[in-house]
């Protein structure tokens, strides 16, 4: 195990492991170093100097995001010239701001709102006139205001390196940088949200929730996103009683602070005017709204009909559902219905998974795997479309412990620009092109194989014989494409 280093913040002495950065050391400490384009978990910019600090012996100011903690090291984040310093990079980043919170989209929760209060650049001694450049309209979710940008770079680096789209980047240089969509005037992307909710200022702004509303008025509500099998925490700011946003800003849950589109912007449904609030019952040809007595003891009778002229009855639920509701659905079918004829959309073969593996529980992987897993196997399936958030960690796996990852696809797929090897099979191989790897992933520390429903029935024994076969630890998560697919 490498030696721990110690050093000194603020006259306190704190212990860490070898590469940790100040910045990073110092939270440890409960010291804030304020921080715009320093962002955990992505690459460092060392672009804004905000978190400037004195280091002992050091001849000027270093930043302690970009610097390494280093034995012996003292380091004072509160001096007058640290504070001198902040205080001047606040007023820097103001020079072309305009100075109007009061209707910026982002008043209330802007970082560079909340620095000008705390380091008291009140007042600019710019007298010249502002660089004044109209706001832009790159698609129908992101809009991009240049005059707030404080270039952090926070989008372009969470676009290409969580989101793996790379739809963003910086054009011009000095006082004329600015973030650029990959479309000359418009952006080709995911439309995710995602740098738009991590940028610090009101640069970027999202065109389904900017200006219908203020953070402090809106009623945040923790939940789940249905949309798909991950299971993403999502938090909706609510404002009379209408959905106005998602986001998961406290990184709660256990996709942290990810969401794709659907967990971001996707609640809207529930305020569609196409939306059924009322059951209908067909009449001739017409569809007419009744009451849930009416239409029940209708559904009622018409069973009972069936029943009766001793034809058999099949129940088929939804996996959208809850666990509580497949319950009482599956009590329904047996109880009142008489019948055990239950199915439901079926995706990815979990119940063949459990019956391979025999009850081993450590052969089963969580997300929690896929973060840490030296090498990773994705079968069958587009994850950035259909799994988004295995996606993204994946790419977190990648960023942080260069995890290799294998891909075995009919199609082109988003891991393919950074998979240590792509393999091209006809739709219905793809098992075979696994095993055409079976040499190279045996030389793998361990291995977790991700697969959905182009792994079915025996083939999922055979899969898991053939990870026996490896002689090293193999995991398996086997995709479905539902909310609670499991569950019913
Ligand atoms: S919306 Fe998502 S995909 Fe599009 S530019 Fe922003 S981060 Fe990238
Ligand atoms: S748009 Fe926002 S996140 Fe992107 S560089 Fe500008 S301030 Fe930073
Ligand atoms: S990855 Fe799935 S669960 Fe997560 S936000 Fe997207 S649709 Fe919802
Ligand atoms: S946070 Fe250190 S330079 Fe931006």
């Amino acid at each position: 195990m490498p030696e721990r280093i110690t050093l000194t913040i603020d006259g306190q002495t704190i212990e860490v492991e070898p590469g940790t950065l100040v910045i990073e050391a110092a939270r440890r400490l409960g010291v804030k170093i304020p921080s715009f384009c320093y962002y955990e978990g992505l690459s460092l910019a060392g672009a804004c100097r905000m978190c400037l600090v004195e280091v002992e012996k050091a001849p000027k100011l270093q930043t302690a995001c970009t610097l390494a903690a280093a034995p012996g090291m003292v380091v004072r984040t509160d001096t007058p010239q640290v504070r001198a310093a902040r205080r001047a990079m606040v007023e820097f980043l103001l020079t072309n701001h305009p100075l109007d919170c009061p209707v910026c989209d982002k008043g209330g929760e802007c970082e560079l709102q909340d620095m000008a209060f705390t380091y008291g650049a009140a007042q600019s001694r710019y007298i010249e006139p502002k660089h004044h450049v109209p706001e832009r309209r790159w698609s129908p979710v992101v809009y991009y205001d240049r005059a707030r940008c404080i270039l952090c770079y926070r989008c372009v680096r969470v676009c290409k390196e969580g989101m793996g789209v790379g739809a963003l980047g910086v054009i011009n240089r000095g006082g004329r940088s600015e973030i650029a969509p990959n479309c000359e005037d418009h952006l080709e992307c995911d439309e995710c949200g995602a740098c738009i909710d991590i940028c610090p200022v009101g640069a970027l702004t999202s065109g389904i929730y900017r200006y219908r509303t203020r953070p402090w008025e809106m009623r945040h509500v923790g939940t789940i996103c249905a949309h798909c099998a991950d299971g993403c925490k999502t938090t909706l700011g609510i404002y009379d009683n209408r959905i106005m946003r998602g986001n998961n800003r406290d990184r709660s849950g256990l996709n942290g602070e990810f969401l794709c589109i659907k967990g971001r912007y996707a609640a809207d449904f529930v305020h569609h005017r196409q939306r059924l609030l009322t059951p209908l019952i067909r009449q001739a040809d017409q569809l007419r709204p009744a009451g849930w007595v009416e239409a029940l003891r209708l559904v009622a009778e018409r069973f009972r009909g069936v029943r009766d002229r001793g034809a058999r009855l099949g129940v088929i639920g939804s996996n959208r559902t809850t666990n509580e509701e497949n319950y009482y659905l599956q009590k329904l079918a047996r109880q009142g219905l008489n019948t055990n004829n239950i199915d439901h959309h079926r995706t990815g073969d979990v119940a063949a998974l459990m019956a391979a593996v025999q009850g081993r529980n450590d052969a089963l992987a969580t997300l929690a795997d896929l973060e840490q897993a030296p090498a990773i196997a994705v079968v069958g399936t587009d994850l950035a479309q259909q799994h988004p958030l295995i996606s993204w960690q994946i790419r977190v796996n990648q960023r942080r412990r260069q995890g290799r990852l294998y891909v075995v696809s009919c199609g082109p797929v988003r891991e393919d620009s950074y998979a240590a090897q792509s393999l091209r099979v006809p739709a219905g191989e793809e098992l075979q092109g696994l095993f055409s790897l079976g040499e190279q992933l045996g030389r793998e520390r361990e291995l977790v194989v991700v697969f959905g429903d182009a792994i079915q029935g025996e083939d999922v024994q055979r899969l898991v014989s053939w990870g026996d076969s490896l002689g090293i630890p193999v995991k398996y998560i086997c995709l479905v494409d539902y909310a609670n697919s499991r569950g019913a």
